[in-house]
C-alpha cells in the first residue's frame, strides 16, 4: 500500500493548511518541504530566490524530495512548483497518491494577497496576470501528476480535508 499522500496545487490552493489537517485526521507525520527547505538552506524562500535564483531553488527542491518520498507515512505539503521536473512527481509516487489541490485564479488572488512577499514569483506589479499566466503554463502539469483532484476554489480548510478522505478511500479501495 502507498501510504504518503503528497499535495500539489498551485500557491494558494491551500496545501499547508488542509495537509496540517489531513496529518493530524489520518495519523500520518506533516512535511512541509519548503520549510525543510528554508531549515536545510538557513535561509528563507524568498532570500535564497533573491541571493541564489530560481534554478538553485529548484535543485534543493529535487533533493528535498528524493528524501522525502522514500519515507512513509507521510501528508507532504509540496511547493507549488514541484510539479515542474517531472522526477519529482515520479519519486512521489513509488509510495504516494498524489491529490491534487485545484483553485480558481479569484481564489488563488484572494489567499495569495495575505502575506505579500512570501511568495517571490508573484512580486510582480500585475499579480492576476502572473497568476493566470502560470496557471496556463501549469495546470496540466498538476492534472498529468495527480491521482486524485479537488477544487478548492468554493470549500473551506475542513471540507477539502473531509473531500480528500472520501476520495481517498474510493481511490485505495481500487486499489487494494
Ligand atoms: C513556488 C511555490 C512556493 C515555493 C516557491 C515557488 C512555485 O510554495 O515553493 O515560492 O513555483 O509555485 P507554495 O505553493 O507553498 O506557496
Amino acid at each position: 500500500m502507498k501510504d504518503n499522500i503528497a499535495l500539489i496545487g498551485f500557491m494558494g490552493a491551500g496545501k499547508t493548511a488542509v495537509g496540517k489537517l489531513l496529518a493530524k485526521e489520518s495519523g500520518k507525520t506533516y512535511i512541509e518541504l519548503d520549510a525543510l527547505i528554508e531549515e536545510r538552506d538557513g535561509k528563507s524562500i524568498a532570500d535564497i530566490f533573491k541571493l541564489k535564483g530560481e534554478k538553485a531553488f529548484r535543485q534543493l527542491e529535487i533533493d528535498i524530495i528524493k528524501e522525502t518520498a522514500g519515507k512513509y507515512n507521510q501528508v507532504i505539503a509540496c511547493g507549488g512548483g514541484a510539479v515542474l521536473n517531472r522526477i519529482n512527481t515520479d519519486r512521489l509516487k513509488q509510495n504516494g497518491v498524489i491529490v491534487y489541490l485545484e483553485a480558481n485564479a479569484e481564489a488563488i488572488y484572494k489567499r495569495t494577497s495575505r502575506y505579500p512577499g512570501k511568495r517571490p514569483l508573484l512580486n510582480v506589479a500585475d499579480r492576476m496576470t502572473e497568476i493566470e499566466k502560470l496557471l496556463r503554463e501549469r495546470t496540466p502539469l498538476y492534472e498529468d501528476a495527480a491521482d486524485i483532484t479537488v477544487d478548492t476554489s468554493d470549500l473551506n480548510i475542513r471540507e477539502v480535508t473531509a473531500r480528500i478522505m472520501e476520495e481517498l478511500e474510493r481511490y485505495e479501495g481500487h486499489h487494494k
